[in-house]
């Protein structure tokens, strides 16, 4: 089979990280005999810096003209003052627009071999976790008008929008429950309806949406309360359906409970199989050209990618299997280094992990 993929390296660690993706997919490709056909384009400041804007025309293009893409990150100091259209950020979130992919899957799985890295009670991280959070990703506050900043009565005042259609809230908890139907049956809906008219309707479509599906059960949390309940009790977690904020937050606390983000993939998906894939961590500029960064997220998103666009299981298995195994191994990346371990670079990752499947 032939894999037009679409490559987004963007800024600070994203470029090494993808090319460890690139390396493990390249490993597949060949063990299963697929070829790939790789583009490159240019997202966030890179693309500020070498054509002018944070998402250029071309790169929109070159992704719709893919059956899938792999982004590695955005942003940095450098372009932090810039405004707001002009930032690498808006080059993500216009991409996700642009590709209409309402869906963001952040599966949270604690590896056996990382329990000692999480930041939660041994007695809690022992019973498992294994969630998944499905954000919506092209509504919501990050989308909603009016939004901006304005002079009212002498002083400045900042605002945005909340805002869901029914069509926007019934699409996305259709696909979260058919998620849960592949997995342990279970939807917990994270809203903040006992202040917000906007979660009012969230909760109202979702239940609406849970009778074509009563083999799974229905669990509605506030925000806060979810939120807290993530560390109290994350093994009762299955499949978490929220809005594109709540979201955003939730998928960071549910990320760090499994020791880091530095393994943590995503997918962002619309009605096809085109999808953008992603590591859920940052740039990290801090840490950026040192050849340290975990590239494990990516690897572990192009599993998702051949799962989702590609619905190619096997492969994907052998990704996540490869990962297992070098982790098991005792093989890790300075984020998740501990003593007695053996200590890898993140290209020397790369090369393990590719050789392993
Ligand atoms: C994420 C990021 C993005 C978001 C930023 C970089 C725009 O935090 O993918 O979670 O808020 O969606
Ligand atoms: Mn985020």
């Amino acid at each position: 089979m032939q894999l037009k993929i679409c490559l987004l390296p963007g800024d600070g660690i994203g470029p090494e990280v993808v090319r460890e993706g690139v390396k493990v997919l390249k490993a597949v490709a060949q063990k299963y005999g697929h070829s790939l056909v790789l583009e490159t384009a240019l997202i966030g400041g890179e693309a500020i810096d070498k054509a002018g804007e944070p998402l250029p025309e071309e790169t929109i293009l070159k992704c719709k003209d893919s059956q899938a893409v792999l982004l590695g990150a955005v942003g940095g100091p450098k372009w932090d003052n810039l405004p707001r259209h002009l930032r690498p950020e808006s080059g993500l979130l216009g991409i996700r627009k642009s590709l209409d992919l309402f869906a963001n899957l952040r599966p949270v799985k604690l590896f056996p071999a990382l329990q000692k890295a999480s930041v939660l009670r041994e007695d809690i991280v022992a019973r498992g976790i294994d969630l998944i959070v499905v954000r919506e990703l092209t509504s919501g506050i990050y989308f909603g008008e009016p939004k901006g900043i304005k002079e009212e009565n002498g002083e400045k005042v900042g605002f945005n929008t909340m805002r869901y259609t029914e069509s926007e809230v019934r699409r996305i908890a259709h696909l979260a429950f058919k998620i849960a139907l592949t997995r342990r049956k279970k939807v917990t809906s994270v809203d903040k309806s006992n202040v917000l008219e906007v979660s009012q309707l969230w909760n109202e479509v979702v239940q609406e949406v849970a009778r074509d599906y009563p083999e799974v059960e229905l669990e509605h949390l506030y925000v806060d309360n979810a939120a807290m309940q993530l560390v109290a009790r994350p093994y009762t977690f299955d499949v978490i359906v929220t809005g594109n904020l709540f979201g955003d937050i939730l998928s960071d606390e549910a990320g760090v409970i499994s020791g880091t983000l530095g393994t943590l993939p995503s997918a962002s998906m619309g009605q096809g199989d085109l999808g953008l894939y992603e590591p859920i961590h940052g740039s990290a500029p801090d840490i950026a050209g040192q050849d340290i960064a975990n590239p494990i997220a990516t690897i572990l998103s192009v599993a998702m990618m051949l799962e989702h666009s590609f619905h190619l299981q096997e492969e994907a298995k052998a990704i996540e299997t490869a990962v297992q195994k070098t982790l098991d191994a005792g093989y890790r990346t300075a984020d998740i280094f501990t003593q007695g371990q053996k200590k890898l670079t993140c290209s020397q990752m790369g090369d393990f992990i590719a050789m392993q499947v």
